[in-house]
């Protein structure tokens, strides 16, 4: 009810700057903005990937960019967080509007473009919290960096962001960078992993700690091309996926007035692509290698569809801000259940 309050004043600005504002609250005052809202969290621990989550359902990467929420999101009730994409530097990301509502879906098309204030400002922002959950911290490229080079700024950001994240996500699968999700395909793949592979382990060394690796997949992919990622995902020591990332189709919303925006399309209908790309992934993977699943969870159901479809964990964005904190402990009390 309060949630309902509070979106129809939000939902009277623009999609960006009710983000903006929502961040900006939560960050200045995280217990007074989200005092309305905790209390509800969803003590259900679970051991995954050497580490404790609170429980299954985590906030999903792109929503706390620069990480600067982290006290609310967990006061929220969220099992884990991924902050990110971060790139190594600041950059501004694509003209706005860049960020549209579709309501009548329960979907959002975006194209930021990975705008964030850089690698250093992000990690300014987790030392100065003092939020101890699971910590994920996602990765990409600058948009001006070739994409011949683009392992570099994978390499920049994996070596400033190991000793601090609890795991960290190798994004190749923003559709909002150009050529970015050509990192996909199996040879690019297969250089990206293998060189961000080896450097993990110069850093486990130095560092007496072993950062999980997870790489996140776009819905648009092949099955050629899952099986792929799947392969590498496992020659290379990759420790789970994380599908998906936002749609380039428009299935679903054909006619609505934003169906033409450019950009990533997420929420609602997305779902269906998502939950196939996440159910072949586990057949190719076999049971014992962490999915994490994403895309389309509005509600509890949707969750638990995720689950069997081979998620182990489920992460959220879209769902979330049409539905509310409510949304995140109905999905953690039906996983735990
Ligand atoms: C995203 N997403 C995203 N993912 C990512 O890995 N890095 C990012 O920076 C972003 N940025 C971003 C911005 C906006 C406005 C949206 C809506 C989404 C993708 C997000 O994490 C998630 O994978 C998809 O949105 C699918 O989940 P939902 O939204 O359907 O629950």
């Amino acid at each position: 009810m309060l949630y309902r309050l509070a979106r129809s004043a939000l939902f009277k600005l623009d999609a960006e700057t009710a983000h903006d504002l929502t961040i900006a609250s939560f960050r200045h005052s995280p217990k007074l903005a989200t005092a309305a809202f905790a209390g509800s969290a969803v003590s259900d621990p679970v051991e995954l990937l050497g580490l404790r989550f609170a429980n299954r359902v985590g906030l999903s990467a792109g929503l706390d960019k620069n990480g600067e929420c982290l006290d609310a999101w967990q006061r929220l009730g969220f099992g884990f967080v991924e902050i990110g994409t971060v790139t190594p530097r600041p950059q501004p990301g694509n003209p706005k509007p860049r960020m549209f509502r579709l309501p009548e879906h329960g979907a959002l098309i975006n194209r930021l473009g990975f705008n964030n204030k850089g690698v250093d400002y992000l990690l300014a922002r987790v030392r100065e919290s003092s939020y101890r959950g699971v910590l994920g911290i996602n990765i990409g490229k600058n948009a001006d960096t070739p994409m011949a080079h683009a392992v570099d700024d994978y390499l920049t950001g994996l070596r400033k962001v190991h000793a601090h994240a609890s795991y960290v996500t190798v994004n190749i699968s923003s559709p909002n960078t150009r050529n970015l999700r050509d990192l996909q395909d199996e040879q690019m793949l297969n250089q990206l992993l293998a060189q961000i592979a080896a450097e993990r382990e110069v850093l486990a060394q130095r560092q007496g700690r072993r950062a999980p690796l997870l790489v996140k997949i776009a819905p648009d992919v092949s099955g050629g091309q899952i099986e792929g990622i799947a392969l590498a995902a496992r020659t290379h020591g990759i420790d789970g996926l994380i599908a998906t990332n936002t749609t380039l189709s428009r299935a679903g919303v054909e006619g609505h007035v934003h169906a033409d925006q450019a950009g990533g399309l997420s929420g609602a209908p997305l779902k269906d692509r998502a939950d196939a790309t996440l159910r072949e992934l586990r057949t190719r993977v076999g049971a014992d290698f962490v999915l994490v699943g994403v895309g389309g969870i509005a509600s509890a159901q949707d969750a638990l569809a995720k689950r069997a479809a081979g998620a182990d964990l489920v992460q959220l964005y879209t769902g979330f801000i049409y539905e509310g904190p409510a949304l995140i402990a109905a999905c953690a009390r039906t996983l735990a259940a």
